[in-house]
């Protein structure tokens, strides 16, 4: 008698945005990075990708993947890199311990779902190839650790691998041919500093010019200032990073932060065609931000821009008023401070405004659709709650 069990498995995963960015590929195939580099993981209550993987033996077909309700291409070198491995994990189990059902060997049927928009053009690849790869491992029984996993989900999007931890996590870029050290690790869990917000200034819902995959891939065969960026400006900073989360010092992580985020933007800009990704928006948000920072006479707020214009600005609880609450003076009317965190606001005094550039203020105005206030917070979480129902058909 066959086996018509429909399995299935769901998990959440969460965004993460560097603070130290990974940016140059060695090796493409493998998405073998020229840097190490370090990230903060975002609270899942704002930003997550939720993901239900199933097979069965009854299903007929390819494997198929729905997200947000549209088909998505599998056929890709990366998500087939995904699924080869996970299968290869799985079939090792069953060759081990001949009882177990060879889900190897079924079709996969996965549903995924993003609770942010994908139109503001934040990073769903990190979250996505995070939530696939950890909700295949939890439907294939896998007992692969979330380093061992992170080699898979680096194959999938080089930043999903730090998607894989909550809190601070580093990529070690690794030195071995085929990536078998090139691993995300908990720096520090997200309950050592639990005081780190976010706020994201969602500035563009057009999506990005040029692809972090073809972008980086032209800085590092044109740019001058690419290898001293990878050989001596990050490997120093990797190191005052950890540092600084370390002993919680938030001068030195928001410095770092905005240095790092300027050093990617100017290799960019010196690459061939140059590469623009921060606008008369994204700078006028760097310019407030050194307007609060001189107001409060250290540095409270930090800014770092990815392949994109939105904004993302660090701080600490502690100073919610005079980071977040100063930008609410002017952006109050926008969607996304509704929220625990921007009801906390109510009554904490920003900065004063003649300390702003009222320039910049009006271009901000201008140019940003949306904010989401979030947070540092937790790694993958499995949930019972399902997008494919028990006759494996996608839960609409
Ligand atoms: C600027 O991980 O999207 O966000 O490996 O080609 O999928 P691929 O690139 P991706 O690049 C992210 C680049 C970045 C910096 C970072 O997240 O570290």
């Amino acid at each position: 008698m066959g086996d018509n069990t429909i399995y299935r498995a769901s998990t959440t995963a969460p965004v993460n945005i560097a603070v130290i960015k990974y940016w140059g590929k060695r090796d493409a195939k493998l998405n073998l990075p020229t840097n190490s580099s370090l990230s903060v993981t975002l609270s899942q209550d704002d930003l997550r990708t939720h993901t239900t993987a199933s097979c069965s033996s009854t299903f007929s077909g390819p494997d198929t993947l729905l997200l947000n309700g549209s088909p998505q291409d599998v056929s890709g070198a990366r998500t087939q890199a995904c699924f080869k491995a996970l299968r290869g994990l799985r079939a090792e189990l069953e060759t081990a311990n001949p009882s177990l059902p060879k889900l190897s060997t079924y079709p996969l049927r996965i549903v995924s779902s993003n609770n942010f928009p994908t139109a503001a053009g934040l990073a769903s690849s990190a979250s996505g190839f995070a939530a696939l790869v950890r909700a295949i491992a939890n439907l294939y029984e896998l007992h692969s650790s979330p380093t061992a996993l992170s080699q898979i989900a680096r194959q999938g999007s080089g930043s999903a691998c730090r998607s894989l931890f909550g809190g601070y996590v580093a990529w070690d870029q690794g030195s071995a041919a085929d990536g078998s050290d090139s691993l995300a690790r908990e720096v520090a869990p997200a309950s050592h500093w639990p005081e780190m917000r976010a706020l994201v200034l969602v500035v563009s819902a057009a999506k990005k010019g040029v692809s972090s995959t073809t972008g980086m891939q032209t800085t590092v065969a044109t740019s001058a200032l690419f290898r001293a960026r990878a050989e001596d400006v990050v490997p120093k900073r990797m190191a005052e990073m950890e540092r600084a989360i370390a002993e919680r010092d938030f001068d030195a992580f928001a410095r770092l932060t905005m240095r790092d985020s300027n050093n990617f933007h100017a290799v960019c800009l010196d690459t061939e065609p140059p590469i623009f990704y921060l606008n008369d928006v994204s700078r006028a948000a760097i310019r407030l931000v050194e307007c609060i920072n001189a107001a409060a006479g250290k540095a409270v707020a930090a800014y770092t821009f990815d392949a994109g214009p939105n904004a993302v600005i660090y701080f600490l609880e502690q100073n919610a008023g005079l980071v977040a609450g100063t930008f609410k003076t002017f952006l109050g009317h926008l969607d996304g401070w509704q929220t625990e965190l921007g009801n906390k606001l109510a009554g904490q005094a920003g900065v004063a405004a003649d300390a702003l550039e009222q320039k910049s203020v009006d271009v901000v105005k201008d140019g940003v659709s949306r904010v989401i206030l979030t947070s540092v917070g937790q790694g993958p979480v499995k949930t019972d709650e399902s997008l494919i129902d028990e006759k494996g058909e996608p839960v609409v």
